[in-house]
């Protein structure tokens, strides 16, 4: 199918925007909007319009449009940016491997666990911020590593990295980003990782490691359960092919390897002086042996359900890998978080934290980086008033004693 260009689309978001909003109140320069403080009684009001990341043209400026989105959800972000992508774009980001079974087990499996709260207890607000390999973060979620943003905003991995760092957290550039490395690093004050796909020709991967060295990022992911972008039956049917304005300006021309083994994880760390995390262990054997070569930090995951569809939930694969590795390393886990009960289950069952997906693309798509910057608000005051009334006053209390197998689920 035909892929319009980010202008296009970008045009469209303004149009289906001004047509939805009724009153000229709410049209203003978004750069002189504050977003509001995020309650966990209302939705929080996401911003759509600002993209000063993406120097749009200036008639475009002076048109910048601010309109509060009733988000109360971030399941919610799916529906609306559903409205504003374009549909092989959509289908591309929102859609999981072969019959999607483990995509929807990545939900499904979270609501197989209770929370087991403890009142009176007496316990001030929740103090939310966590150090992650030495970055301070404002709370434990940060933004996963994905391809090819520029297929939900015109500001592609800019707006990305400028909302993830006004939230205060860490930002994962990938190798398939749109956008080169450094001007991403230099979008965000945050903190930011990189994650490497490793290039057949491994010269380039070095090269790679040393730019992202350069550049500022703190950490090198290393993703060992992909070999290419996620093909969905959906995307097939689309005949989905990825807008020839959307290169891999990182990459180049480079292949990318289609094996891998515990070689490819000791070029890495031979090459890089950067801690490496490990993204994509599933099990604990494997997280044995991870720990077994140096890995800094372990980031269980399923991929977002994109790539070996019938592999667990990333939450039901957690418990096993918290009990081998024995808070060696850090854990975090991705696949699925949506809700800040979800980040409260993860953290109860022994992840440090979680990272987030398809939720920061749809709010990227609806709101550059103000949506981002707003979908993490909405995180962080579920996850705030979660832990209150459980009676937890900061992230290091969890334990697994605050979960609990959903009563009448079978195992999982
Ligand atoms: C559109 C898209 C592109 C992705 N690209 C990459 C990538 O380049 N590298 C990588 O390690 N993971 C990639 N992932 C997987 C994510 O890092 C993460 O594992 C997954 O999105 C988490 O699930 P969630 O979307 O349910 O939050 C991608 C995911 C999506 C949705």
């Amino acid at each position: 199918m035909a892929s319009t260009s980010p202008l296009a689309r970008r045009q469209f978001i303004r149009s289906a925007v001004a047509g939805a909003v009724a009153a000229p109140a709410l049209m203003a320069n978004a750069q002189t909007q504050t977003a509001p403080a995020a309650s966990g009684a209302t939705a929080t009001p996401l911003r759509v319009g600002s993209d000063n990341d993406a120097a749009p043209s200036a008639a475009f400026k002076a048109q910048d449009i601010v309109r509060p989105l009733q988000i109360a959800d971030l399941n919610d972000l799916e529906n609306e940016a559903r409205k504003v992508m374009d549909p092989g774009a959509f289908a591309f980001i929102s859609s999981g491997s072969d019959s999607q079974w483990t995509l929807r087990e990545n939900r499904a499996a979270f609501g197989r666990i209770a929370i087991k709260p403890q009142y009176l207890v007496g316990k001030p607000a929740p103090d939310l911020r966590i150090t992650l390999l030495g970055q301070q973060l404002s709370l434990p979620v940060i933004t996963t590593p994905m391809g090819a943003h520029g297929l939900a905003h015109q500001s592609a991995e800019l707006g990305t990295a400028r909302g993830t760092g006004e939230a205060g957290t860490l930002m994962t550039v990938s190798t398939a980003a749109n956008r080169t490395i450094e001007d991403i690093a230099a979008a965000t004050k945050g903190p930011k990782w990189f994650q490497l796909y490793l290039a057949d020709d491994l010269s380039k991967s070095r090269d790679l490691l040393k730019r992202a060295e350069a550049a500022g990022y703190s950490a090198v992911v290393l993703a060992i359960d992909a070999f290419a972008p996620g093909s969905s039956d959906a995307t097939l049917r689309m005949g989905f092919q990825f807008p020839a304005n959307l290169g891999l300006v990182n990459s180049g021309s480079s292949t990318f390897k289609k094996s891998l083994s515990w070689d490819d994880v000791k070029f890495v760390k031979d090459n890089t002086r950067l801690p490496l995390v490990l993204k994509g262990v599933l099990t604990p054997e494997m997280a044995q042996l991870a720990l077994e070569h140096g890995v800094a930090a372990i980031q269980v995951s399923n991929h977002g359900g994109r790539q070996l569809d019938g592999v667990s939930a990333a939450i039901d694969a957690l418990p096993g890998i918290v009990d081998v590795v024995q808070k060696r390393v850090p854990i975090i886990m991705d696949s699925g978080i949506r809700r800040g009960t979800d980040v409260f289950k993860a953290l109860a069952l022994g992840a440090n934290a979680v990272a987030i997906g398809r939720p920061v693309l749809y709010a990227l798509s609806l709101g550059g980086w103000m949506g981002v910057k707003s979908a993490y608000d909405r995180l962080k005051a579920e996850l705030t008033r979660d832990m209150l009334i459980a009676g937890l006053g900061s992230v290091q209390e969890f334990n697994r004693d605050f979960v609990m197998r959903a009563p009448g689920q079978g195992a999982s």
